[in-house]
């Protein structure tokens, strides 16, 4: 993952209702919830500024109704912002024209919609397919790439079945495959997994941890479920009516919560699942111990391999250079806290 920004969204303001833009321009940019309230509107996005990395998986999480969809329509235009900024790529998508935002929709953007629906009367392969005949590619190589997909996804062999013959969690991937096969740059998921129940949900999130680390898409996640958040996000954007309340990586959240809706979500989270090595190290004095591990491990997945009876594990970095010392006292601890 880079710290190049892949989207970058400014003060990004959604509001619906008649009277929309007045609201904000004459508040001086910000109307607060009670003015919004006050004037029959929803302030469904809520001066957001968020930036996404190049590479990175980044969730957007929060309860019914907090804005996730809204923004996630607002980063691609589908739903056109009150006001505010999104860059993609360092261009400005708010003063793209609309043809301009339809080439970087089906070139450069994949979608998977919360409710999003196959179309029923054509087979997986078409299904898949479907976007690339919209781009105008010629029927072998669609049909080339589209194969490749549905082979992505698990699902090779179940070409020629319509949507009607899968299960719920095979037709997710079959609308995954589709988001696929455009090979977007930026990918938006709006809660693909959250109608599954919880067993293939898992299956779902590993799959798709899988399918990210051939791929390496910029990632864009929604969920409502935190505990899927931490298993997935590089870094989390915990939403509430409509606001960002905090953004940072799991560890962060969970270490540092910085309101008390954020903490209400990180109280049942094992503690040890999140903090990661490097932040529980202390520097080596001496050579390190035989047994290492990476920094970027967590606390749960260090604790085993004191199991051999030693006292410190030496810590290296991704490259395997010696960067620090982790006590069992200290893993001990943080695995004491639940
Ligand atoms: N077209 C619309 N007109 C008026 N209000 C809307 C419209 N679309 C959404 N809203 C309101 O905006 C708010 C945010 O809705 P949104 O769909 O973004 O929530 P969400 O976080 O995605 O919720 P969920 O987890 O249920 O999908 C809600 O209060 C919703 O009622
Ligand atoms: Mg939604």
């Amino acid at each position: 993952m880079s710290t190049e920004a892949k989207l970058v969204c400014r003060d990004v303001w959604k509001i619906f209702g008649a009277g929309a833009c007045d609201a904000v321009s004459s508040n001086g940019g910000k109307p607060d919830a009670e003015t919004l309230l006050r004037a029959g509107l929803v302030g469904a996005v809520r001066d957001v500024n968020l930036e996404v990395r190049t590479g990175e998986i980044f969730v957007i999480m929060g309860l019914s109704g907090s804005g996730k969809s809204t923004l996630v329509r607002c980063l691609s235009r589908l739903i056109e912002p009150t006001s505010g900024e999104i860059l993609f790529n360092g261009e400005n998508l708010l003063s793209a024209s609309e043809k301009r935002m339809i080439e970087i929709r089906r070139h450069q953007m994949g979608m998977v919609f919360q409710h999003f629906a196959l179309l029923p009367h054509l087979t997986v392969l078409d299904n898949v397919a479907f976007p690339l005949e919209v781009q105008g590619i010629d029927r072998p190589t669609r049909e080339d790439r589209a194969r490749r997909m549905v082979e992505l996804v698990g699902l090779a062999g179940k070409e020629t079945a319509f949507p009607r013959q899968l299960s719920g969690g095979q037709q997710q991937r079959v609308g995954i495959a589709r988001s696929l096969a455009v090979e977007p740059e930026l990918w938006f998921l709006d809660e693909p997994f959250s109608a599954l129940d919880p067993l293939i949900r898992r299956e779902m999130q590993d799959e798709f941890l899988r399918l990210q680390s051939v791929l390496k898409k910029t990632i864009v996640f929604i969920t409502h479920d935190f505990d899927e958040a931490i298993r997935l996000a590089d870094r989390i954007a915990i939403m509430k009516d409509g606001e960002i309340v905090q953004a940072g990586t799991p560890e962060e959240l969970v270490l540092a919560p910085a309101t008390d809706y954020v903490a209400e979500f990180t109280r049942n989270v094992a503690r040890s699942k999140v903090v990661k090595v490097a932040s529980l190290m202390k520097a080596a004095t001496a050579a390190l111990p035989a047994t290492t591990i990476r920094h970027t491990a967590s606390v749960s997945e260090a604790a085993p391999l004191f199991a051999t009876g030693g006292d410190t594990l030496g810590v290296v970095d991704a490259d395997g250079q010696p960067i620090g010392l982790l006590r069992r006292s200290d893993v001990v601890d943080v695995m004491m806290q639940g």
